[in-house]
C-alpha cells in the first residue's frame, strides 16, 4: 500500500468518525525554545492545556515532524528517520481511553478491502502504563487481546510528554510482531526490533513542569479536561505494508536511494557500509527538501544549522560512495517527485527550494577544497617529521574550523598511509561538548523564568490598548527581577513590569517595541523595551527614574507620541515597499522577514539576483506613488481561512491563530496578516528612500530604506555631498560622472606606466642576476635577496625571468627571497628541466629553506613558494639552499 494511500485511509477513517481534518502545521515549532515540531500534538498544545478553547472537540492530522537527536543512527537501524510523518487523532475533552482504543483497533485490523490496514489481530501486542488497569481491561474488552499480549511498563516507556513544561499522560502503545526471523519471542519488553511499535495512544490528563528527563518531572496537577493525543508512525506502517525491511525503502524515500546507487555505480544491498550511506542520503535529502520548503535556510545556528548539517552529511555520504560531482541536482528532484503527491508545495516551490540546496552544496564543496589543502599540508608535515599519526588537534581543527568531518579525515589519512590520533580528537570534541553543555545549563536558568511569567499570566493575557489610544490608566500586576517576582523597585532599578493592560506595543512582526513613560503617585518610569516572552503576556523592561514602584500600584502608561508616529510610518512603509516590490518584480517577491523602527525599515524577500539600479528606482517610485495616492489603511479581524481566501499575505513558516488581523492599504494593493500599528492613510508615511540592497543568503535579498523625515534627511545629506564634490572638481553636478570617469581613466593610464617601468627594471635586474650565476657542482645557481616589501608575485616573476635567461643547457636553480609587506619572509624557487632531471626539485628545496625561516611551504617541482616567521634568517636560508643543491645534485648521464 502506497504511503499516500495509508495517509488517505487514516484521515478518512477519523473524518468519518466525526474528526475535523486539520492540515499539517509547518515544521517550525511554535515554541521558540524548541526548534522543530516533534509530534502531531505540538500545534494543539494550547487546546490540550486548556489555555485556549479548542475550535473542535475532535481533530485528525498528518503532521510533518523532525527529530534529529539520533542523527548518527540514521541508516544503521530500521526506524531512525530525521523527517517523519505522524498520523494522529485528538480529542479535546471529548472521548477518552475507550474511544481511542476502539478507533485504533478498528483501523489497523479492518481488512484492506474494507478500507483498513488489514493487520492480523493475532500479531498485535500492546503495552499499558504499569497501573493502568482500565486501559488493559479495555484492550481485552474492545479488541479481545489476551492477557499475555498486554504488557505493563513504567514511566520510561509508557508515559509521554514533550520534555517541555506542558501536557503529559500515561500511554498505551500498539506493536506488530514481524516474526521470529527478526528476534526473540516475548513481546516488546523483550525485543523492539521484532516487535515494532506503530502507534502510541496518549491519555493526556496532567500538566507537568521541571522536566529533567523522560522519568524526572513534577506533576503540577490535572489538566482541565481528559484528552486524547495519538501518534501513528506513518513510515513504520508504510514499511510493514509495503513488505520492505526498513523505513528507507518505502516509496517516499527509496527512489532517492536508487538514484544514489546509479550515480555511484554501486548496488544497494551489496555492502553494509554503502547501504548505510545510501540510506543517509535518502533520509537527509528528503528532510532537507521539507525543511527548505517550510522556509528554513542553511546557517550556523538553530534550525538553519540542522538543515546545513543534513545537506552536508548527504553530500559527504555521496562522496564516500565515490561520487565527487555535484549530487543534489540529481537527487533533490527525485525526492520532490516522491513527496509531491502528499505535499504539492514542494513541486510548485521547487525552484526556490532547489536554489537554496544547490548553493549550499557548492559552498560545502569549496569548504572541502580548503579543508583538503589544510589536510595535505598537515599530512605532508607529519610525514616529513617521520611521524605516522596525524595529530588530534589537526583533526579537530579541520572539523571545527573547516567543517571537515572526522570520517573524511580518517579516510584521507588512510589513503596516505597515516593514522589519526582519534583519542586526542575525541578528547577535544568532548571538551567542546562540555562547553556547549555549560552554555545550555546557563540558558536553562533563563528557562526557569517562564514559570514566573506563567504565574503572572494566570489572570489572563495582557489586553493591548495601543491600537485605540496612547495613554492608558492601568495597574501594576507584577514586577520581576532576574526571573523572580519582587514586591517593589526603587529609584535607579531596572526591572520587568507587567500591567493589567497596556498601550505599549511589544516587539513583534518585525516592529520594534514602543518607547515612553509610565507615571503615578510620585513614580516615574522610562520604558526601555517591551517583549512578549510567553504567548499573551506583555512585559515592559523599565528603569525607575523617580520614586518607588510597588506591585498593585495605579499608574498611567504613556507611549511617546512622536515615537509611535515614527513606528507607524515605518511599519506602513514596510507594507508599501513589499507591495511595490511585488508590483515591479512579480508576486514571487514575497517577504520573508522584516524589521522596522521610527525612521527606518528593512525587508527580506525571496529573489534570486541583485536588483539593478533601474529596478531599484522603479521599486522606489512605485512605493512613493502608493504613498502619494493617499490610500486608506484598515485593520480587520477575520478567520484565518477567510484571510487566505482573499489572498492576505502571511509570513512564511509562521503559525497563526484561528482569528487573524488583516491590514489593508488601498484594498488588495497591500493586504497582509499583521498585528502592527499603522498610519490611517498612506500619505502620512511621507517618504520612503531606498538606501541599500543586498544578498542575505541564497535566493533571498534585503532592501533597506529611510522613512518620513529620516528619508528627507538622507536625501539632504546626499545633496550636500554632491555639492561638495562639484566644488572640489569645479564642474556642475550633472557633469560629475563624466569628470570622475575621466580622472579614473588617467589614474589607470598612470598605473599602467608605473607597472611597465617596474617590469623593465625587474628585467634589467634579471639579466644582471643571470649574468652573475654561481657554479655549484655544475649547477648554475642564483640566490638573491630582494628589497623588503616585495610581493610573492613579484618574486615569482623575477625567479621565472632569471630561469628563462639561464636557458636549459645546464642545470639551473634560482632562489629569490625577501621580507614581505607583512614583515614575514617569502622565498620562491624555480628550477629548469635539466636541474629537475638531476634531482633538484623546487618543492623540496623550498621546504629546506622554509625550515630555516621557521615556517613551511611547498609547490610543484618546477616552481615553489614558502615562507616563515623570521626575516633575519633570509641569508641563512639562501645559503642553506645552495648547500642542499650541492648535496642533492646527481651526475648527469
Ligand atoms: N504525542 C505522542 C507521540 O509523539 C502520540 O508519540
Amino acid at each position: 500500500m502506497e504511503t499516500a494511500e495509508i495517509r488517505r485511509r487514516f484521515l478518512e477513517h477519523f473524518d468519518r468518525n466525526g474528526h475535523t481534518v486539520v492540515p499539517s502545521a509547518p515544521l517550525i515549532s511554535p515554541d521558540p525554545s524548541v526548534l522543530f515540531v516533534i509530534a502531531g500534538m505540538v500545534p494543539f498544545i494550547p487546546y490540550l492545556t486548556g489555555q485556549q478553547a479548542a475550535p473542535w472537540p475532535r481533530a485528525t492530522s498528518v503532521q510533518k515532524c523532525i527529530r534529529t537527536g539520533d542523527i548518527e543512527e540514521v541508516g544503521k537501524t530500521t526506524r531512525h528517520g530525521t523527517f517523519f510523518q505522524m498520523n494522529g487523532n485528538f480529542s479535546f475533552g471529548d472521548y477518552f481511553k475507550e474511544g481511542a482504543i476502539t478507533y485504533a483497533w478498528d483501523l489497523i485490523t479492518r481488512s484492506q478491502d474494507d478500507g483498513g490496514y488489514g493487520f492480523d489481530p493475532a500479531k498485535i501486542w500492546v503495552t499499558v502504563y504499569q497501573d493502568d488497569d482500565e486501559a488493559a481491561a479495555l484492550w481485552r474488552k474492545v479488541a479481545e487481546i489476551p492477557d499475555e499480549r498486554i504488557q505493563r511498563r513504567g514511566l520510561k516507556d509508557n508515559y509521554w510528554h514533550t520534555h517541555q513544561p506542558g501536557p503529559g499522560g500515561p500511554c498505551s502503545e500498539i506493536y506488530v510482531d514481524r516474526g521470529p526471523q527478526y528476534g526473540p519471542d516475548g513481546g516488546p519488553v523483550a525485543d523492539e526490533d521484532r516487535f515494532l511499535e506503530i502507534w502510541n495512544l496518549v491519555f493526556m490528563q496532567e500538566e507537568i513542569t521541571d522536566v529533567k528527563s523522560q522519568e524526572e518531572f513534577r506533576v503540577v496537577g490535572e489538566l482541565p479536561a481528559k484528552n486524547i493525543d495519538t501518534g501513528m508512525g506513518m513510515e513504520r506502517v508504510a514499511y510493514l505494508l509495503q513488505g520492505v525491511e526498513n523505513m528507507y525503502e518505502i516509496d517516499q524515500v527509496f527512489p532517492v536511494i536508487q538514484r544514489a546507487a546509479e550515480l555511484s555505480g554501486k548496488r544497494y544491498g551489496a555492502n553494509h557500509e554503502d547501504d548505510v550511506r545510501m540510506r543517509v542520503v535518502g533520509d537527509h535529502v528528503r528532510s532537507s527538501l521539507m525543511l527548505i520548503g517550510d522556509g528554513i535556510t542553511p546557517s550556523n545556528e538553530g534550525r538553519g544549522y540542522v538543515l546545513r548539517r543534513l545537506l552536508r552529511r548527504s553530500v559527504r555520504a555521496m562522496r564516500l560512495l565515490g561520487v565527487d560531482a555535484r549530487s543534489l541536482p540529481e537527487l533533490l528532484p527525485v525526492s520532490r517527485d516522491a513527496m509531491g503527491a502528499a505535499y504539492p508545495e514542494v513541486k510548485s516551490d521547487f525552484s526556490r527550494i532547489s536554489g537554496i540546496a544547490y548553493a549550499e552544496e557548492d559552498t560545502f564543496r569549496k569548504t572541502l577544497q580548503t579543508g583538503t589543502q589544510i589536510f595535505d599540508l598537515a599530512a605532508g608535515q607529519t610525514k616529513k617529521t617521520g611521524e605516522v599519526t596525524l595529530a588530534g588537534d589537526t583533526a579537530f581543527k579541520l572539523h571545527d574550523t573547516y567543517g571537515f568531518p572526522i570520517d573524511l579525515t580518517l579516510e584521507m589519512a588512510a589513503e596516505q598511509g597515516l593514522a589519526v590520533d582519534e583519542a586526542g580528537f575525541r578528547q577535544l570534541m568532548a571538551e567542546q561538548r562540555d562547553r556547549a553543555k555549560a552554555d545550555a545549563r546557563a540558558k536553562k536558568i533563563g528557562h526557569a523564568d517562564t514559570s514566573a511569567y506563567r504565574e503572572l499570566r494566570e489572570p489572563g493575557p495582557t489586553p493591548f490598548t495601543g491600537y485605540q489610544e496612547l495613554n492608558t490608566d492601568t495597574r501594576v500586576r507584577g514586577l520581576l527581577r532576574d526571573g523572580a517576582t519582587v514586591p517593589a523597585a526603587q529609584e535607579g532599578d531596572t526591572v520587568e513590569l507587567v500591567l493589567d493592560r497596556t498601550p505599549f506595543y511589544a516587539e513583534s512582526g518585525g516592529q520594534d517595541s514602543d518607547a515612553g513613560r509610565i507615571t503615578g503617585d510620585g513614580t516615574e518610569l522610562e520604558v526601555l523595551d517591551v517583549q512578549r516572552p510567553i504567548k499573551g503576556l506583555i512585559v515592559h523592561k523599565v528603569r525607575v527614574l523617580k520614586g518607588e514602584l510597588v506591585s498593585g500600584q495605579d499608574v498611567l502608561a504613556r507611549v511617546d507620541p512622536e515615537w509611535r508616529l515614527g513606528a507607524c510610518q515605518a511599519h506602513s512603509g514596510t507594507h508599501v515597499v513589499h507591495a511595490a516590490l511585488r508590483e515591479v518584480l512579480g508576486p514571487q517577491a514575497l517577504q520573508s522577514g522584516s524589521y522596522n523602527k521610527p525612521g527606518y525599515l528593512r525587508l527580506d524577500f525571496a529573489w534570486g539576483q541583485a536588483l539593478g539600479r533601474e529596478t531599484r528606482s522603479e521599486v522606489e517610485e512605485a512605493a512613493n506613488l502608493g504613498i502619494r495616492r493617499d490610500l486608506p489603511v484598515s485593520a480587520t479581524y477575520m478567520p484565518l481561512e477567510r484571510a487566505r481566501e482573499i489572498g492576505a499575505l502571511a509570513l512564511f513558516g509562521e503559525t497563526y491563530d484561528e482569528e487573524v488581523r488583516v491590514v489593508e492599504m488601498g484594498g488588495e494593493w497591500s493586504r497582509e496578516l499583521c498585528g502592527g500599528t499603522h498610519v490611517a492613510r498612506s500619505a502620512q508615511i511621507g517618504l520612503v528612500t531606498l538606501v541599500g540592497e543586498g544578498s542575505v543568503g541564497a535566493g533571498s535579498r534585503r532592501v533597506e530604506a529611510y522613512v518620513g523625515i529620516e528619508g528627507f534627511r538622507y536625501l539632504a545629506r546626499e545633496r550636500t555631498l554632491v555639492s561638495q564634490l562639484s566644488d572640489l572638481l569645479n564642474v556642475q553636478p550633472d557633469q560629475l560622472p563624466e569628470r570622475v570617469a575621466r580622472l579614473l581613466g588617467q589614474v589607470r593610464e598612470a598605473e599602467k606606466k608605473v607597472n611597465q617601468l617596474r617590469a623593465s627594471a625587474l628585467g634589467a635586474q634579471a639579466a644582471e642576476l643571470a649574468g652573475g650565476a654561481l657554479d655549484v657542482h655544475g649547477v648554475a645557481f642564483v640566490a638573491h635577496q630582494a628589497a623588503a616589501g616585495g610581493t610573492a608575485d613579484e618574486l615569482r616573476t623575477l625567479a621565472l625571468d632569471v630561469r628563462a635567461r639561464l636557458g636549459n643547457e645546464r642545470p639551473a636553480v634560482v632562489a629569490v627571497a625577501a621580507e614581505g609587506g607583512n614583515g614575514r619572509p617569502v622565498v620562491v624557487i624555480a628550477t629548469n628541466d635539466e636541474a629537475r632531471r638531476r634531482g633538484l626539485k623546487a618543492g623540496e628545496l623550498v621546504r629546506a629553506a622554509a625550515q630555516t625561516l621557521g615556517g613551511g611551504g611547498g609547490g610543484k617541482d618546477d616552481v615553489a613558494q614558502g615562507g616563515g616567521s623570521d626575516p633575519s634568517k633570509i641569508a641563512d636560508a639562501l645559503g642553506r639552499i645552495e648547500h642542499v643543491v650541492g648535496e642533492n645534485v646527481t651526475h648527469g648521464s
